[in-house]
């Protein structure tokens, strides 16, 4: 087999990132890369010495593998649609779109070739470990938080354009809650009601400067998330979990386990996961392995879980999930 064909939809942070590592990977070629701003596009093809395409559909004719959408919350839909119509393997970025409608309409197209979701976490060896530690034990209380700066891309701060906090950076600790400690089936949360300071004069902010809520699992337990983006570093990033005698925190930097008196710290590797997601989805492609952790239909179901907690905000009613 030769090389794979892949193409970026979007060339703007996260798609350099996957053009950093796939063009790392030999069985991989970067065969082209578009964004609604042509310059962002002939940027991202310099750098890496591939073509820019003037927009997706002209990209979906270059004879590709593959297709990687790396565009903000509120473009997603049409470019899915124009990939899955296609018949080509689709990996997209998290979160699957600003609202729940574009992710479920997606979600009904999805139809035999892979896809897979950028929630690289689920890569951390760090989240292995914490999985390995709780299994057989009944987790009785969760405690999920992102705190941190707004992000200083203009579409971030407005609800339409980025689906607000929890959506946007949250899904990452929601998808982790999922993974070690099973469904939420109920959510009761507020939004402060207050933007966050602008990061720019043009954009006007109507996100939550802080959300809290509170999570029903499936099994009982119980537990909170919350987030605020009010400073101007990233100041923690993860979930606590504490069952019958044990202790976790587990975030994309660290896991720290406490059980009795022994206490002691694991290193994450962020970095090895971002690369593990990619390769992942590209020995997908190449029929040459079975170890993609997020497709769409399990993105979904965090995504979900996302949108009822942003509901839920934005209403003051307790919604199921
Ligand atoms: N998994 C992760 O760790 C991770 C990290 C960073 C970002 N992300 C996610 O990736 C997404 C993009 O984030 P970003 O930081 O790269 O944003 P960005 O604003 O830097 O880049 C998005 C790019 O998409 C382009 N674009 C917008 N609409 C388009 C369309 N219809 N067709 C083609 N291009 C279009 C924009 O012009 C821009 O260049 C966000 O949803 C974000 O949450 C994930």
């Amino acid at each position: 087999m030769g090389r794979s064909r892949v193409g970026l939809i979007g060339a703007g942070n996260v798609a350099q990132r996957h053009a950093r590592v796939l063009s790392g990977f030999p069985d991989v070629v970067l065969a082209g890369v578009t964004d609604v701003l042509p310059e962002a596009a002939a940027r991202l093809a310099d750098t890496h010495g591939t073509r820019a395409f003037v927009d997706a559909d002209a990209l979906l004719r270059a004879d590709l593998d593959a297709v990687y959408v790396c565009v903000p919350p509120f473009a997603h839909g049409p470019v899915e649609e124009a990939v899955l119509s296609a018949g080509l393997p689709l990996f997209v970025e998290k979160p699957l779109a600003a609202d729940l409608e574009t992710a479920e309409k997606v979600a009904a197209m999805v139809d035999g070739a892979p896809t897979a979701v950028g929630h690289h976490w689920r890569y951390l060896a760090v989240v292995e470990r914490a999985r390995e530690l709780l299994d057989g034990r009944p987790v009785r209380l969760v405690s999920g938080a992102w705190l941190d700066k707004v992000p200083p891309v203009a579409w971030w701060s407005r609800r339409d354009r980025s689906g607000g906090p929890v959506v946007e950076q949250a899904a990452h600790v929601l998808d982790l809650a999922r993974l070690l400690v099973g469904e939420v089936t109920r959510v009761c949360a507020l939004g402060d009601g207050s933007p966050p300071p602008s990061v720019s004069e043009d954009v006007d902010a109507d996100i939550d400067s802080a959300t809290a809520a509170t999570l029903r699992f499936a099994s009982g337990t119980v537990g909170t998330l919350t987030t605020a983006c009010v400073l101007r570093w990233k100041h923690r990033a993860g979930l606590e979990i504490y069952a019958d005698g044990l202790a976790l925190a587990v975030s994309e930097d660290e896991l720290l386990v406490r059980e009795g008196e022994r206490e002691y710290r694991l290193d994450g590797d962020p970095e090895a996961a971002r690369v593990a997601v990619d390769r992942a989805f590209i020995d997908a492609v190449r029929r040459d392995g079975d170890d993609i952790r997020v497709p769409y239909a399990e993105g979904l179901r965090t995504h979900r879980l996302a949108c009822a907690i942003a509901r839920s905000a934005a209403t003051g009613e307790a919604c199921d999930v």
